[in-house]
């Protein structure tokens, strides 16, 4: 049996934020997030994730998890403090603990069964993972023998400078022996240079303790300031693309494109340059994004383009073209084989197949039939100052341009909108509106010129 525990109390002076480091957000999910994540494999019979700076922000980004406990630590005194607060309430509980630190996001679930499998397998007190890093400047050091058990780990700030170069380093995650680990916390005393509870001198009460090196030390990196967060943004964004090139995907120059881990393709996808898929995003085969597109929370279908365009929350069906320069946003459904052109902006409006809205418009709060055509410069009027009124065009109808449909208003099937028209009335189906002044025309009227007003 083994409970998972995870340390996520700690402020992260030096993030340099208000946010506690542990939601800093890593590729769209916070670090504890991404902490949790890699160990919900192992089918953990606890969770518990051990909060105090900020905590209530802490449980409110983790409420969607389920049975997860919150234990506070009221005063960040060490992360050996932080594990005495687990003591009433694992009474009783006689598995093994793994703890890891909230601020350790890149971890595979495979290196943590790893982990357990040798603890377990060695009968340990306390098992923990180590890298050799090439550079190893404010991590724990680990000291071993040459079978792997070990003897102590020495803070970087704690290190003699022989001490500093040991490379073997410690990553924050250990499998413990809970009723071994339990007796031995109340030992544990702050003298060291930050005057903490070091959970890593539980070490130096522990036997046997066994270091296990991780085969990729950037699966360990931890995250203490701004700069190793841009680091591992970066190491996450490989294991995310070489995945999609291995499924099949295209990406055309990589390095200029972010790819969230929650995003789905399918084989066939070619991804241009300067494109930036976000959230829940699922693209389907045979589609072109970008170059510089922008796609978060939407549903891509089949052989859809989408060139210098951004669509948030958003489906796009089948064979449609988007872009260049539109922007889909609030919930919109673009049916099959449309073309949504240049410079459009739509919101919250389900558009039905073979729909063109091809040039300069606004469309908000609007339903289209199919085979609808809306002209050059097409404005819904949307927005009285106070609400937001719906616009609906049936099936076979055409827009011209400059025309402003003032909603609420409803055109039929079949309808006609004369260019430059402003609409404030519905038009039944097969019918022609025209809304603007008459053209008049004076035949031989010319301006008079000011050598004309003298004489
Ligand atoms: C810690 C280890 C170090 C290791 C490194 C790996 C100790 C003493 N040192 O150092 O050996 O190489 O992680 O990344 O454990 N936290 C609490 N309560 C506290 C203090 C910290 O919950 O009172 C949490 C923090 O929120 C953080 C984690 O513990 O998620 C680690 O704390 P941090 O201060 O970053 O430890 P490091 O100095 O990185
Ligand atoms: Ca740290």
């Amino acid at each position: 049996m083994v409970a998972v525990a995870i340390l996520a109390a700690g402020r992260g002076t030096r993030m340099k934020s208000e946010l506690p480091k542990v939601l800093h957000s890593l590729g769209g999910r916070s670090l504890v997030e991404r902490v949790l994540n890699s160990c919900l494999d192992l089918d953990p019979s606890r969770r518990l994730i051990i909060v105090g700076y900020q905590g209530e922000q802490v449980k409110g980004a983790l409420g969607s998890f389920e049975r997860v406990e919150f234990v506070e630590q009221n005063q960040q005194l060490g992360t050996g403090h932080a594990i005495q607060q687990l003591i009433p309430h694992l009474e009783g509980f006689t598995g093994d603990l793994l703890v890891l630190n909230g601020d350790v996001p890149l971890l595979r679930p495979q290196t943590l069964k790893h982990l357990l499998q040798t603890h377990k397998q060695h009968g340990n007190a306390a098992t923990l993972l180590t890298a050799q890093m090439p550079n190893p400047k404010g991590y724990g050091r680990v000291f071993c023998n040459g079978e792997n058990m070990v003897k102590q780990i020495v803070e970087d700030r704690d290190c003699s400078a022989a001490q500093k170069q040991n490379r073997r380093i410690n990553a924050g995650v250990y499998c413990f022996s809970w009723p071994e680990l339990a007796t031995v916390l109340p030992q544990l005393r702050p003298n060291n240079d930050q005057q903490e509870y070091y959970l890593t001198d539980t070490v130096n009460y522990l036997n046997p303790v066994m270091a296990v090196d991780v085969e990729d030390y950037q699966e360990i990196l931890g995250i203490n300031d701004r700069k190793q967060l841009a680091a591992a943004y970066e190491i996450l964004q490989t294991r995310v693309k070489d995945g999609w090139m291995a499924a099949g995907v295209t990406l055309i120059n990589p390095e200029t494109l972010t790819i969230d881990d929650t995003v789905q393709l399918e084989a066939d996808v070619v991804i241009e340059p300067q494109t930036h898929l976000r959230g829940n995003t699922a693209i389907a085969s045979g589609c072109r994004i970008g170059p510089g597109s922008l796609i978060e929370n939407s549903k891509i279908g089949a052989n859809v383009t989408v060139l210098y365009s951004v669509v948030t929350d958003s489906v796009v069906q089948n064979n449609s073209r988007i872009g260049p320069y539109a922007h889909l946003r609030g919930h919109v459904e673009v049916g099959e084989s449309c073309r949504i052109g240049n410079f459009v902006e739509l919101k919250n409006s389900k558009l039905g197949d073979r729909t063109n809205v091809a040039h300069l418009s606004y469309l908000g709060d609007t339903t289209t039939g199919n085979k609808v055509n809306i002209g050059a410069g097409t404005i819904t009027a949307n927005y009285d100052g106070v609400n937001k009124h719906p616009t609906k065009i049936g099936d076979r109808s055409k827009t011209g341009s400059n025309s402003v449909l003032v909603a609420p208003v409803t055109l039929g099937e079949d309808v006609t909108v004369a260019a430059g028209s402003v609409i404030t009335e519905d038009v039944p189906d097969d019918s022609l509106a025209i809304a603007r002044a008459h053209q008049v025309v004076k035949p031989g009227w010319r301006l008079k010129s000011k050598s004309d007003k003298a004489q």
